[in-house]
C-alpha cells in the first residue's frame, strides 16, 4: 500500500481505480475550466505569517458550524453520484464523517437514498436540495429529509441549469454507466471497482428512481437536470422552501455580496460562498477572492462558510483566518473515496486535520477560533479592481 501523505496522493489512486467517466466527472470544471483552476491557484497567492516562541501545547481544531459541534470546521460538501466513485459511496463517506466528527451533506443527486444513509449512520446529516419543477416531488423530498432527522437543509442556488462540462458529454456520463464499446473497454481495466459495485445497495439515483414518474432517462444527469430542475427559482420561492423546512438552512452557491445580503435578510443560518467548484459559471472569480467582500457585506448577519478549491488544511486555515466560520470540501474527499472507500475519506480528513493543526501551530495559534487576518499576508490587489 502506498504511503499517503497528502490529498494529491489520494487523487492519483482515485484516477487509477475508478472508471474514467466518474473520475472525469469529479475532475472537471465547466467550459475552459478557468474558474476551476483559479479556485486552487488563488489560495496559493495568500501567504502565512510565521510566528515563534508561542506555547504550542493544548491545540484544538474543534469549533461549531451552525451551532453544531465539529472536530474541525470542515464539512463534506454535497457531491452527486458519490456512489459511483465507490460502491455505496454516500454511506461510506457519511460513516467516515460521523466517526471523525464533521458534518456530511447528502446530495439530491446521490446514489444511496436519504433513507439508506439514515439507516446506515447514527447521527443526523445535512441534506442538499435541488428544487424541481415538480413541486410535489420537492415537497416529498423535504419531508423525507425531515423524517430522516436531517439536521440542516442545504439549498443549492447556483445550479438551476447544468454548466457544460465537455468531458461528461463526450464520455456519455450516466449512472449506472451505459455499456458502449468505449465504456466496456475502460471498465475492463477497473476490476476492483466493478466487483464491489456488483454488491452495492444501489447503482442509480436513489432519491429519484422509484419516487418520480415520466422521466425519459433517469440514468442521465444531463437529461434529468434539463427536464426537471426549476429554472424559476427566486428569492420568494427560497423563502417558501425555508418555511416548509422549518429547521436550520444553509444557502449554498453565493458568490456576490448583493446575493449574500439577500440570503442574510431571508434568515439563512449560514451561506456557502461557492462557485460549485468551478463547475457552473466559468469566468466567475474564485470563492476565496470573493470571501472578503461577502463578509463585509453581511456584517455578521449570517454565518459564512466557503468551498471551492480546498485541497489542504492550509487552504482551510486561510479561509478561516480570512473570516469564514466553516468550510466544505468536495473533491478532496471524493479522491479519498474513489481511492480507498471509507478509509480513504477518513484519510483525507486526517490529512487535512494534521495540516490545519500544524500550520496553526507554526502561525503561533492554538485554537482555530483565534485565527484571523493577522495570520495572513494577503497581496494588496488580491480581490482585484474589477469594473462592473
Ligand atoms: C463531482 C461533483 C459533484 C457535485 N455535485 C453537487 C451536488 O449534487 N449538489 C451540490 O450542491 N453541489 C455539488 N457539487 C459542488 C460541491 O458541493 C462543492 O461546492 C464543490 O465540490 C467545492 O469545490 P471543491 O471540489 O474544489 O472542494 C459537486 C462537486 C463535484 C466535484
Amino acid at each position: 500500500m502506498p504511503v499517503i501523505t497528502n490529498i494529491a496522493d489520494l487523487k492519483r489512486l482515485h484516477e487509477r481505480r475508478t472508471p474514467r467517466m466518474f473520475y472525469d466527472y469529479a475532475e472537471s470544471g465547466s467550459w475552459t475550466e478557468q474558474t476551476f483552476r483559479e479556485n486552487t491557484t488563488d489560495f496559493e497567492k495568500i501567504r502565512l505569517r510565521q510566528r515563534v516562541a508561542v506555547d504550542m501545547s493544548g491545540r484544538s481544531t474543534a469549533s461549531t458550524m451552525i451551532g453544531q459541534e465539529v472536530a474541525m470546521p470542515v464539512a463534506l460538501a454535497p457531491v452527486g453520484l458519490t456512489g459511483m466513485q465507490h460502491a455505496d459511496g454516500e454511506i461510506k463517506a457519511a460513516r467516515a464523517a460521523q466517526a471523525f466528527g464533521v458534518p456530511f451533506t447528502l446530495s439530491t443527486m446521490s446514489i444511496n437514498s436519504i433513507e439508506d444513509v439514515a439507516e446506515a449512520t447514527g447521527k443526523p446529516f445535512w441534506f442538499q436540495l435541488y428544487t424541481m419543477k415538480d413541486t410535489d416531488y420537492t415537497s416529498r423530498l423535504i419531508q423525507r429529509a425531515k423524517d430522516a432527522k436531517c439536521s440542516a437543509l442545504v439549498i443549492t442556488l447556483d445550479l438551476q441549469l447544468l454548466g457544460q462540462r465537455h468531458k461528461d458529454l463526450k464520455n456519455g456520463l450516466s449512472a449506472p454507466p451505459k455499456l458502449t464499446p468505449k465504456t466496456i473497454a475502460n471498465l475492463m481495466t477497473k476490476w476492483a471497482w466493478g466487483i464491489e459495485m456488483l454488491s452495492a445497495k444501489r447503482r442509480h439515483f436513489g432519491n429519484i428512481v422509484g419516487h418520480v414518474h415520466g422521466i425519459s432517462d433517469t440514468a442521465s444527469l444531463g437529461a434529468w437536470t434539463a427536464e426537471q430542475f426549476d429554472p424559476t427559482l427566486d428569492w420568494s420561492k427560497i423563502a417558501r422552501l425555508m418555511e416548509q423546512w422549518g429547521g436550520k438552512v444553509i444557502l449554498k452557491g453565493i458568490l456576490d455580496p448583493e446575493d449574500a445580503k439577500m440570503a442574510a435578510k431571508l434568515g439563512a443560518d449560514a451561506i456557502v460562498v461557492s462557485n460549485h467548484g468551478g463547475r457552473q459559471l466559468d469566468g466567475a472569480l474564485s470563492s476565496i477572492r470573493m470571501l472578503r467582500p461577502i463578509l463585509d457585506a453581511v456584517q455578521g448577519d449570517t454565518e459564512v462558510h466557503l468551498d471551492s478549491g480546498i485541497r489542504s488544511g492550509q487552504d482551510v486555515l486561510k479561509a478561516l483566518a480570512m473570516g469564514a466560520k466553516g468550510t466544505m470540501i468536495g473533491r478532496a474527499f471524493v479522491y479519498g473515496l474513489g481511492a480507498m472507500g471509507e478509509k480513504g475519506v477518513s484519510t483525507a480528513l486526517e490529512v487535512i486535520r494534521k495540516e490545519l493543526d500544524m500550520t496553526m501551530a507554526l502561525c503561533g495559534e492554538t485554537k482555530v477560533q483565534n485565527l484571523g487576518r493577522h495570520n495572513l499576508l494577503i497581496p494588496e490587489d488580491f480581490e482585484g479592481r474589477w469594473q462592473p
